[in-house]
């Protein structure tokens, strides 16, 4: 396609969305998407990216020997803190991750139906800006269902990389992928997408466009972010893009709703984290002295989400006993909320330039099209 028909179809706007250019970009420079792996751990404490399940996580389905031991040594660990936490990333067993996709199709939870449909509404325009015989990579690809949105319209892409840790995820993905689309290469890869990844030789010299759906980057703090997306930037090479989900900030009640349900879905998925803990590693969390909570951070611009220790009481971990106080806290989850001046920002400290962003008519949710600084 022409850089002419490109800047045509980026700059076209449809009816669903208010399709924004960057206010401030020039017009010649107009051309130019977890989990974390049961390896990646102890980022939060190290200062490394931390990160959460994608959207679309089917099964855990792993067969990580050394999964127990992460876990209890990080749930040991992040007990034994002042502050008590646990990394989100133990949030996504088989369990957790069947309650997660119940959070999906909530009504209360906006975020994935709305990125999914400004997806589906603007596929045609994002096939657009993709060149002729591109590779289009996903970070934590899960089950790639948002995926299928782009694959349906990007008729000359020569590749699909999935990246992935988990080995079934990645299978399935591939084999309805393969099946709904037979001219395409589908190569995935089982890695952590925190960690930086190697792109086959075959197609690193091909024009490389990111996909991280779900504003997983979201779950990450700022600094961890802007670490995430330039290690992609490493990872995609020079002209690379990057299709990426963001949450944006919104009315708080409506946050607020999103992250704690009528329904107490998200609840049981907060609270499977301690289920976990007894399941696998023998411990005695009481579930019904313990209480989900989510609070928005005014100042951070972001959701927490703890467990409430609903009295005084100990808990038994691999041995060990933990005192609670009446009303003390265990860390779970961040989910950071942007604007989109400020997610700009976040992206140009990583080496990326926004090109197009588009939001949902409620301005909701925006998904960005970046692009490698040169
Ligand atoms: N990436 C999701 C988000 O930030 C993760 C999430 C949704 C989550 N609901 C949750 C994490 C509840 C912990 C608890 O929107």
């Amino acid at each position: 396609m022409s850089e002419a028909n490109k800047k045509s179809a980026a700059r076209r706007s449809s009816d669903f969305s208010r399709e924004r250019r960057v206010p401030s970009l020039p017009e010649q420079s107009f051309f130019g998407a977890w989990f974390t792996s049961d390896r990646e751990r102890d980022s939060i404490r190290n200062g490394g990216h931390s990160g959460s399940r994608p959207t679309f996580c089917s099964s855990s389905g792993r067969a990580d020997p050394a999964a127990g031991s992460d876990f209890s040594e990080a749930l040991i660990a992040g007990l034994s803190a002042p502050q008590k936490s646990i990394p989100s990333r133990f949030l996504y067993d088989a369990a957790g991750s069947a309650l997660f996709e119940k959070i999906t199709t909530l009504p209360e939870y906006y975020p994935t139906r709305t990125e999914t449909e400004i997806l589906r509404h603007q596929a045609e325009e994002i096939a657009a800006i993709v060149p002729d015989g591109a590779v289009l990579v996903e970070f934590g690809s899960g089950s790639s269902t948002k995926t299928e949105l782009l694959l349906e319209r990007m008729e000359n892409l020569h590749a699909y990389v999935p990246i992935d840790i988990s080995a079934t995820a990645l299978q399935d993905a591939k084999a309805r992928i393969a099946e709904r689309f037979p001219a395409l290469r589908v190569m995935p890869i089982e890695a952590d997408f925190a960690q930086p990844i190697a792109i086959p030789p075959e197609f690193s010299t091909r024009p490389l466009f990111g996909f991280f759906p779900g504003s997983t980057i979201g779950n990450l703090r700022p600094v961890d972010a802007v670490a995430l997306l330039a290690s992609m930037r490493r990872t995609l090479g020079p002209d690379a893009h990057l299709i990426i989900g963001a949450d944006l900030k919104k009315n708080v009640r409506r946050l607020l709703a999103a992250y704690d349900d009528a329904d107490g879905v998200t609840a049981a998925f907060n609270l499977n984290l301690l289920a976990r803990a007894n399941r696998e590693l023998d411990a005695n969390f009481k579930l019904d002295q313990f209480k989900h909570s989510a609070t928005y951070d005014m100042r951070n611009g972001r959701i927490d989400m703890h467990l409430v220790s609903l009295r005084e009481q100990w808990v038994d971990v691999g041995g060990r006993r933990f005192h609670f106080d009446a009303g003390e806290q265990i860390h779970t989850e961040h989910s950071h909320k942007y604007e989109i001046d400020g997610f700009h920002t976040l992206a140009g400290e990583a080496g990326w330039r926004p090109q197009v962003v588009w939001t949902d008519a409620e301005h909701l949710f925006s998904v960005h099209v970046l692009v490698a600084d040169a």
